[in-house]
């Protein structure tokens, strides 16, 4: 039967983003749930990223007016309706078969900024025809990793200019890919109707043989990872805006504005790359600190409730991106979990919005509960 965009109905029983995930545990293989769940060897930082949200706790602030509240934000000289986004995820067709365009359906009527990934199993342009015509629509987005094929590069960023993307989300923090374990445990391939198809043409650059005692990263793929010269090579070659994805050291950030950088989003890639470092909500406040204002700056990572939305809202983000919660929503009802996913994050923001006396994201910071407010 050929998918339709709509035609999917919601499980019974889904109320959140945690039953969305229980449901699409039941939907998917094995193989599957383990390449979108899972986490970098023992998933330390996965479990950390959510665990970190929720021991930040909040202060309600009682019998303020809040006739005329919003969840309005301003991003890189635009107003959203709310500041969420959907993170860069590969591969979506393993969880629907309209995979992405499904996903950039829903993101546009939720109003929600849709990240597509470099590795999407979409065209682009199919993408970008699914999210544009939308009037309530938020920023589209599309994330590059460096490849070495430079030529090839140049020709998909002219691409994403030509069909429309309004910003670049270079991720800078997976050289290579994390350990994942339990990927391989449950036996994880690509099937073959499945591909980066935005990719396809692209040449590998030529590897060498390794002599005795040569490390095959080292000496051999790491030989074409990026380093920050590229960033002003990506520069020249666009007039589209470029965030740095995955930066999290303050000095990093420093250096990223230095070299251009429109905005930064702090992410540790949902605990898929280095594991054991801290979760996002631990390392976004440094990196606040570090950029002072001079740019946007997301997070990413284990954003499952509004709440944690307002958390980082009120630590100072300027938006957050939601990874995993969206390909559940994605396996249970194509658009129509994804538009549900979103939709139920951002009914939950307004209630923590609300319970915490703030009118606007303006006075998330009065949300939160801090040390000095008691024991
Ligand atoms: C299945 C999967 C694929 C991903 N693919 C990409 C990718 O292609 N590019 C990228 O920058 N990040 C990728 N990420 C990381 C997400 O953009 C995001 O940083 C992370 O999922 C956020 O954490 P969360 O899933 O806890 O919300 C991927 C994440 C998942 C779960």
């Amino acid at each position: 039967m050929k998918p339709t965009l709509l035609a999917d109905t919601l499980p019974d029983g889904v109320f959140t983003l945690t039953d969305h995930e229980r449901h699409a545990r039941l939907r998917l293989s094995e193989a599957v749930w383990a390449y979108f769940n899972g986490g970098a060897a023992d998933q330390i930082t996965l479990r950390a990223n959510t665990q970190a949200w929720q021991d930040i706790t909040l202060l309600p602030r009682v019998l303020r007016p809040l006739a005329g509240g919003h969840t309005r934000v301003e991003l890189l000289g635009r107003t959203l309706a709310h500041p969420l986004l959907v993170a860069p995820m590969a591969y979506q067709t393993l969880a629907h078969p309209l995979g992405e365009q499904a996903t950039a359906i829903a993101a546009a009527a939720l109003g929600a900024g849709l990240v597509l990934s470099t590795q999407a199993s979409t065209r682009l342009e199919h993408v970008a025809r699914a999210y544009l015509p939308d009037a309530g629509r938020g920023p589209l987005w599309f994330q590059l990793y460096l490849q070495p094929d430079r030529g090839f590069l140049r020709e998909l960023v002219q691409r994403t200019e030509a069909a429309g993307f309004e910003a670049l989300v270079l991720t800078v923090d997976a050289p290579v890919h994390g350990a994942r374990d339990a990927e391989r445990r449950a036996g994880f391939e690509l099937p073959p109707h499945v591909s980066a198809v935005n990719l396809h043409g692209m040449r590998l650059p030529p590897t060498t043989a390794l002599q005795p005692g040569q490390s095959a990263l080292f000496d051999g793929l790491l030989t074409h990872a990026p380093t920050w010269d590229d960033i002003a090579w990506l520069r020249s070659i666009t007039q589209l805006p470029v965030l740095l994805k995955g930066v999290v050291h303050p000095d990093d950030a420093r250096q990223a504005l230095t070299c251009g950088a429109a905005g930064l989003i702090v992410s540790n890639h949902g605990g898929r790359t280095l594991d054991t470092m801290p979760a996002t909500a631990t390392l976004l406040p440094r990196v606040l600190q570090a950029v002072a204002g001079d740019a946007p700056v997301l997070v990413d990572g284990g954003i499952r409730r509004g709440t944690d939305v307002l958390k980082a809202m009120a630590l100072g983000a300027s938006a957050v991106l939601v990874g995993r919660p969206v390909l559940h929503g994605l396996a249970n009802a194509g658009a129509t979990g994804v538009a549900h996913v979103l939709r139920l994050l951002r009914d939950e923001l307004e209630i923590a919005m609300a319970l915490t006396g703030c009118r606007t994201l303006a006075d998330a910071p009065g949300a939160l509960w801090t040390q000095a407010d008691g024991p």
